[in-house]
């Protein structure tokens, strides 16, 4: 299934783990109309891992654990979809699912069959216990064509976290998206680490196949899951801004029935969203000043100097289909970053100097509109773990 922009929604895995059941789902569903989320553009609801029993059925089948799931899940999908909604479910390229259930490896046309008669959307296709003797890519390309032939239109979103070089054969899998980072938990340095990890990997993003960075911590505040020490207000409004700028699927991992203001402030900020989600769906890049990058490359002309990562405080900036482009200031350090790490010049965003133009940017957080002078838009300084995500627009001088 062709996938041209990053897959939104919600998934069970950060906060409920193996405690998920019919009513949790079906009141999710509720929550994600309610809410407004499914009108924000959330569209898909995600079942993870540990939703069946340990053994198949006597024709091969996988089985929904009847204690979580009464109805099966033809059900669960016929009220999903009644809500406007798609609906995802999740199993594994090995014998065994990540947490020991039952997994896909020889039963692939007969499960992707199964999933299609349930009413299944999405797969999320994890990498645990697989076959060494199998290469890896196709594990994921069996799974791919008995989807391809399942009657069902069904996007493959792969989880194979990175490894064994995913990047370089995920494409020619026809998977929609790909699990670019290891697993996410609920705290500041898993969002650093996963973030500074994928600056790396942008040129394998877009169209087609997104690089998907793990759900969302959003609005855990240190519970579920992967509930961890959990983040402050400012390091969760970070978190989103640089998924959306970095093109990630944006898939929610609160519970969305009990959110608060924040969180839905955040989740909801629909000028955020559409920089996800624009129709361009170009590659970010750096455009910091590169003389000011505190990376070890920084005096290094032997190479462009894009390809110096200024994992610090790096400035990221994304073209826009109308002509605008997005741009994020980020500060992964925990001290104050200062107007010489934050400077950028037009020239940097394409703009030469004597092209009569200028640019105004407008802050997606806050709405304040700010217009360069002399060519650079220059930040004083940014807290630490803080962004200034704006929405730049080309303007006469
Ligand atoms: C892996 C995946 C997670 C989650 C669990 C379920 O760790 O990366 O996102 O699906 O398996 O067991």
């Amino acid at each position: 299934m062709h996938v041209n922009l990053p897959p939104l929604g919600w998934n069970t895995w950060n906060t409920f783990g193996a405690n998920i059941n019919e009513q949790l789902i079906l009141e999710s569903a509720d929550a994600m109309v309610e809410s407004g989320l499914r009108d924000a553009g959330y569209n898909y609801l995600v079942i993870d891992d540990i939703w069946h029993l340990k053994e198949r059925d006597a024709e091969g089948r996988m089985v929904p654990d009847p204690e979580k799931f009464p109805h099966g899940m033809k059900y669960v999908a016929d009220y999903v979809h009644s809500r406007g909604l798609k609906f995802g479910m999740y199993s594994c390229a090995g014998y065994l699912t990540c947490a020991g259930y039952p997994a896909s490896y020889d039963y692939e046309w007969l499960d992707a069959r199964t999933f299609a008669e349930w009413g299944v959307d999405f797969l999320k296709y994890d990498f645990c216990f697989h076959p060494m003797t199998v290469r890896p890519d196709t594990l994921y390309k069996r799974m791919a064509l008995a989807l391809a032939n399942c009657g069902r239109d069904i996007l493959l979103s792969a989880c194979s976290w990175g490894s064994e070089n995913t990047k370089q054969w995920i494409k020619e899998t026809g998977a929609g998206m790909w699990r670019s980072t290891g697993d996410i938990n609920d705290s500041w340095e898993s969002i650093k680490l996963l973030a500074q990890s994928q600056l790396k990997v942008q040129e394998y993003n877009g169209k087609g196949c997104f690089n998907d960075m793990d759900m969302l911590v959003v609005g855990m505040n240190g519970r579920g899951n992967v509930g961890f020490k959990g983040c402050t207000t400012e390091e969760y409004r970070t978190h989103f801004s640089l998924w959306a700028l970095l093109n990630s699927p944006l898939m929610i991992g609160c519970d969305i029935r009990d959110m608060d203001e924040d969180t839905r402030s955040i989740l909801l900020n629909r000028n955020v969203i559409a920089i996800n989600q624009d129709a361009l769906g170009s590659q970010p890049f750096f455009a910091n000043n590169f003389i000011w990058q505190a990376n070890e490359n920084r005096n290094s002309f032997s190479e462009p100097h894009f390809k110096d990562y200024p994992l610090d405080t790096p400035i990221i900036a994304k073209y826009l289909d109308n002509g605008d482009i997005a741009l994020g200031y980020f500060n992964f350090t925990d001290a104050e970053a200062n107007r010489w790490q934050l400077t950028l010049t037009a020239d940097n965003l394409g703009l030469p100097l004597n092209c009569g133009k200028t640019f105004e940017a407008v802050d997606l957080w806050t709405g304040e509109t700010l217009r360069a002078s002399n060519g650079t838009l220059e930040i004083d300084k940014l807290a630490p773990h803080a962004c200034r995500l704006f929405r730049v627009k080309i303007v006469d001088k």
